[in-house]
């Protein structure tokens, strides 16, 4: 039975990457949330005959839960695990419409957001990585995928002209870096570590956005 450890479950892609992945019954599939409580109603009103799965909560950014949910992981499958996606993250608000040249005009706020950024994306899932691979060694499949952005990637922002996102895109390169250094360790152990965009996806972060907004976006 393939198992998988999926972050960010509660909602957005999270969510349904676990109604896809839960789809078939042979897999297992635990998903790790902040509020446990209300992703199981959520899932008991969804999918309640689906015993396949299991919710397991944490917060990235805390380390001492991380381990706590490893344990739980473990108890789980039974040691190993196939898959784990690292989901969960920060899409910043603050640097949605605007480029870095104005976002720099409140260098306050512009350090606490990129702060957050960074604390969520790529240093919790730095933590997720090096708390998860152990059980990775130990399972058949050995992939851990990041769900990363293209809004990262170094040829498209010259090309296209991205302004927007600077924030979240340098926290995004930053996962990516740390993906590229996991996967230089463990690939000769067999581990596929990959940072894959799975495009623009509507999950409800610009529905207050103004007209003006949604054009430049
Ligand atoms: N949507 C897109 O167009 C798009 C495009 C490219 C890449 N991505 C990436 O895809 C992933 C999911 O995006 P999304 O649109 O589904 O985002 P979303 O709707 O904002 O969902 C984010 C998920 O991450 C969780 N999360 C945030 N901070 C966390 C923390 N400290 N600890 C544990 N969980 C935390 C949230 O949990 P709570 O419910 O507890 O807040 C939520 O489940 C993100 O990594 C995003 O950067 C999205």
């Amino acid at each position: 039975m393939p198992s998988y450890v999926i972050t960010g479950a509660s909602r957005g892609l999270g969510w349904k990457f676990l109604r896809q992945i839960s789809s078939d019954l042979n897999n297992t599939v635990i998903g790790l949330v902040r509020r446990k409580s209300e992703t199981e109603e959520k899932v008991k009103g969804e999918f309640h005959d689906r015993t396949n799965i299991h919710i397991v909560e944490a917060d990235i950014t805390d380390y001492a839960a991380l381990i706590q949910a490893k344990a739980e992981v473990a108890a789980i499958t039974g040691g190993g695990l196939d898959y784990l996606i690292a989901n969960a993250g920060v899409v910043s608000r603050f640097d949605a419409y605007d480029p870095i040249g104005v976002l720099g005009q409140q260098p306050e706020a512009m350090e606490e957001d990129l702060t957050k950024c960074f604390k969520v994306n790529v240093i919790s899932n730095i933590h997720l990585f090096n708390l998860f691979t152990p059980l990775i060694l130990k399972g058949e499949m050995k992939k851990v995928i990041a769900i990363s952005s293209g809004q990262a990637a170094l040829n498209i922002i010259p090309q296209l002209g991205i302004e927007v996102a600077a924030l979240y895109s340098i926290s995004k390169a930053g996962l990516n870096t740390a993906v590229a250094k996991f996967s230089a360790q463990y690939a000769k152990e067999g581990v596929l570590y990959m940072s894959i965009c799975p495009g623009m996806v509507e999950t409800g972060h610009f529905a207050d956005a103004t007209e003006e907004q949604m054009d430049g976006l």
